[in-house]
């Protein structure tokens, strides 16, 4: 997104290179673009990356097109990772933002960004960023799962919401399940993930909302299953027509870009400008097949040269990541303990066992697990090699693996994997020690009152204020940040067994 003021231009996320592991392609197609929209693109006068996800990241288009002279605006966050790798590309001017402070860059241009830092927003940090000329005002959200909405809200009133709402996760498409069982886990990931677009939608209340951030598309036939083009395919990325009609069935005004298309918010009104015929727009949606198979084979050379480039088996694979892993386990005692198992990776012609109550990786000797990973070994060799220590970025948003866990999810599995340096995992123990203690202070200790039913204030989950996210529904209480579900009567959580809810009805 490039976002042209008065006062400056931003561009935001550029995102062109086909990301984790050749899977993800950007959809619509970016790589025709305008050469002239595509100069002011590389040369604004700031660069936003909202967070250091490699479809945000494009690493590579960023060294060999993005102009280093440009200004970073750089989330709060509380590390400094996102700094470090843009330094290591060639940027050398940043400007360091303090979350949600709104900061004049110009007569006529002024920013906040805000910043989610919980672990599962991928250690280093989620940001929203929101633009104003002092006229009008756009809020781009991209896929930040911001729990604070009022502070959104607070700059004013908004034109523009740019908001993804595609899902942007491997579940639950990778996990063995029976056919039946994963329609019904994807139908209800859909609908969770558009519910929480439309919470966001209701709560900035914007003049009008643009789909964006996704979804993406895959062109490896090996994957090309999870594009959804007759609308039964088994995959949560949803699109943006999809979207479109749920906006407008609940009564928003929603806008369809693509790549090329311009904006103009002026004199009060909306203009929109697209690069091509609404006919050949359509079209994209309408006959996907054809549009994703044409795409295909621009790129096919490409996959075939990056499938080429993953690494071939080394013999000290498990001893590397014996020696990588084993201190960070022992680093994380309450990461490992909340795990409470073992951890099976089968990687073909070798399996490890990574047994985190014993804060161990071993070769696996048929010992019970509780969560199993299945992976092609090449992809862990290529992730071992670059030393990934975000594999949720590295590996599993590839949706190259298969997946299986004994019983409900369990967040500090994917925390682990997110968290594989000294510097993430100190701050995943600390994000788990605080959540895991009984004593958690602020909101956690307030109650509410929603339908008759009065609650703790905090979703077990993640912390979300269920003053704004929760929901009731049929026989539960749902919190509609991720949807999650509570039963109403006893609090049981219906997708983690560690995290009931205070719940009672009022009157019994
Ligand atoms: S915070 Fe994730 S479902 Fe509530």
């Amino acid at each position: 997104m490039l976002i042209e003021t008065a006062g400056g231009s931003i561009t935001c996320d550029p995102w062109f290179l086909p990301q984790f592991l050749g899977s993800w392609f950007v959809f619509p197609r970016n790589d025709r673009l305008d050469p002239d929209l595509l100069a002011k693109v590389c040369h604004p006068d700031y660069l936003y990356i909202s967070h250091i996800h490699a479809d945000h990241l494009d690493e590579r288009w960023l060294v060999e097109h993005m102009d280093k002279d440009t200004t970073v605006l750089l989330p709060g966050f509380p590390t400094g990772e996102l700094e470090r790798t843009l330094r290591s590309l060639g940027f050398h001017r940043f400007i360091c933002t303090t979350d949600r402070e709104e900061l004049r860059l110009h007569d006529g241009l002024t920013i906040a960004i805000h910043t989610e830092t919980s672990i599962t927003d991928g250690p280093g940090g989620d940001s929203a960023l929101v633009v104003s000329d002092g006229v009008s005002r756009v809020v781009n959200q991209n896929d930040c799962r911001t729990n604070d909405l009022d502070a959104l809200r607070r700059h004013g009133p908004v034109d523009l919401h740019w908001l993804q709402y595609s899902g942007a996760i491997w579940y639950p498409m990778v996990y063995e399940e029976s056919p039946d069982r994963l329609r019904e886990l994807i139908a209800a990931k859909v609908e969770s993930q558009t519910t929480r677009a439309l919470r966001y939608v209701e709560a900035i209340d914007a003049r009008a909302v643009v789909p964006s951030a996704g979804p993406p598309c895959f062109l490896d036939p090996e994957l090309f299953g999870f594009n959804l083009i007759t609308g039964d395919e088994a995959t949560i990325f949803t699109d943006q027509p999809r979207f479109l009609a749920a906006l407008a069935a609940d009564g928003h005004d929603g806008i369809l870009v693509v790549p090329g298309t311009t904006i103009t918010l002026a004199d009060g009104g909306i203009r929109i400008d697209h690069p091509m015929t609404s006919e050949e727009i359509d079209r994209i949606f309408t006959d996907k097949l054809d549009y994703l198979r044409d795409y295909q084979a621009d790129w096919t050379p490409w996959l075939e040269q990056h499938r080429a480039s993953w690494s071939a088996p080394t013999t000290d694979l498990l001893a590397t990541i014996t020696a990588w892993w084993e201190p960070l386990m022992r680093s994380a005692p309450t990461v490992c303990d909340a795990i409470g198992a073992n951890c099976l990776l089968r990687l073909g012609d070798l399996d490890i066992l990574l047994d985190f109550p014993a804060r161990e990786v071993r070769e696996w000797q048929d010992e019970p697990h509780a969560f199993r990973f299945e992976i092609r070994r090449e992809l862990v060799e290529t992730v071992v090699a670059a030393r990934a220590h975000d594999w949720s970025n590295a590996l599993f948003l590839s949706c190259r693996f298969r997946a299986w866990r004994e019983g409900p999810f369990n967040e500090y599995v994917y925390n682990f994997f997110k968290s594989l340096s000294e510097e993430r995992m100190v701050r995943t123990e600390a994000e788990a020690l605080r959540k895991l203690s009984p004593d958690r202070g602020g909101i956690a200790d307030e109650t509410i009152v929603i339908d008759g039913y009065e609650m703790q204030r905090t979703c077990p989950h993640r912390g979300a204020d269920l003053a704004v996210f929760g929901e009731v529904s049929g026989d539960d209480l749902v919190c509609t940040l991720h949807g999650w579900r509570f039963d109403l009567a006893t609090g049981t959580c219906r997708n983690a067994d560690d995290r009931a809810l205070r719940i009672r009805q009022l009157g019994e």
